[in-house]
């Protein structure tokens, strides 16, 4: 009996203008629109090989080895919007074969380490939706799959391109114009590096998708957010990255990780993501920007401690020595320094 396959890799986004509250919590419907950076494919993604014959019996999950289950309402969703697509596809042509109506076998491996403390589920899904639509050779779009990653997370939508993203919030009550869509790719700006600073490997406390509606109800700040803020930023931070503009990238990039963070404060009671060491990030970070009279590094917060921060090539060495010089110089960057740059870094922390 035939086994049909297909294979995709979905890379990890990380928000540079957040995500954070939902208008409609089954269609993952977002109350702000959204714009990631997606880090490269062979740094962090997820892998996904998927698999349909007549003869499988039962849809299966291997996630990272282990056999897991597919009950979720969230993944649900995804599997029946790609067979409803596959369904259609075969009405129209009798010589293709039934897989609508056939099991599925999904094996999923990340290649960054859960103490990475890295959230998965958005290049989980991406790859699970788009192995299956590879499968099924839909013919749809990049954008509309992307509806369909979104319901099973919504920043699962962004991990369905590379590049630079965006996540149109859209106005339509079926979630119909919600999407993602690429706003430059990785080429556009290939100078762009981002650094993980791993400052907790825990596992959240507050998970994104109850805190996020925590926030929608109780805090007065959200709603300053998303009206006032966030519709105007979201216009710049796209400029920005079209005109390669790391000043007003940057700076939007940390307000926004900002924002975002005052609004959890703000809830009620409040949420807590960063702790001291993120704070101590933050002001590290400007710190540099300050010594160099320059804007070489940003930083970003998601629902924990760890930092993304994003710079370009040509500053990595003076960023990795402040950052080395402040945490320990245990890393083995000492070497690519020069006795100036480390005499400067040393008198400048001595004061
Ligand atoms: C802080 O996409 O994980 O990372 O839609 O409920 O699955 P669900 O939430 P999720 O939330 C991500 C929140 C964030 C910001 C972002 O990625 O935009």
């Amino acid at each position: 009996m035939s086994v049909y396959t297909a294979s995709t890799t979905a890379p990890v986004n990380i928000a540079t203008l957040k995500y954070w509250g939902k208008r409609d919590k089954t269609l993952n419907l977002p109350t702000n629109s959204s714009i990631s950076v997606t880090l490269a494919q062979d740094d962090l993604r997820t892998l996904t090989s998927v698999a349909t014959s007549k003869s499988f019996s039962e849809d299966q999950l291997w996630l990272n080895g282990k056999l897991e289950s597919l009950e979720s309402e969230r993944t649900q969703h995804c599997l029946q919007d790609l067979r409803n697509l596959r369904a259609k596809l075969e009405s129209g042509d009798s010589s293709l074969p039934p897989m609508s109506t056939w099991k599925l076998h999904i094996v999923s491996e990340n290649n960054f380490p859960t103490a990475a403390g890295l959230a998965s589920s958005a290049a989980g899904f991406a790859a699970l939706v788009v192995a299956i639509a590879k499968l099924y050779q839909l013919p749809e779009s990049a954008s509309e799959i992307s509806k369909i990653a979104r319901k099973g997370s919504g920043s699962a939508c962004r991990s369905v391109f590379g590049g630079y993203v965006a996540w149109e919030m859209g106005s339509e009550a079926d979630g119909s114009d919600s999407k993602a869509v690429e706003v430059a790719p990785q080429s556009h700006w290939p100078e762009m590096k981002a650094a993980i600073l791993v400052v907790s490997a825990a596992k959240k406390d507050t998970p994104s998708t109850s805190g996020m509606q925590h926030t929608v109800t109780t805090s007065d700040l959200f709603q300053q957010r998303i009206h006032n803020v966030v519709p105007q930023r979201f216009e710049e931070m796209k400029k920005s990255i079209q005109d390669r503009d790391f000043d007003l990238f940057a700076e939007l990039t940390m307000r926004d990780s900002n924002s975002f963070h005052a609004t959890c404060l703000d809830s009620y009671p409040p949420i807590f993501y960063m702790n001291d060491t993120s704070r101590q990030i933050v002001k590290l970070c400007h710190q540099i920007n300050e010594f160099f009279n320059k804007t070489i590094v940003a930083y970003t917060f998601d629902a924990g401690p760890n930092a993304v921060l994003y710079y370009l090539q040509e500053n990595e060495t003076k960023l990795m020595a402040f950052i080395h010089q402040v945490f320990q110089r245990n890393s083995g960057w000492e070497s690519k320094f020069s006795k100036q740059d480390l005499a400067a870094f040393d008198s400048y922390f001595a004061n």
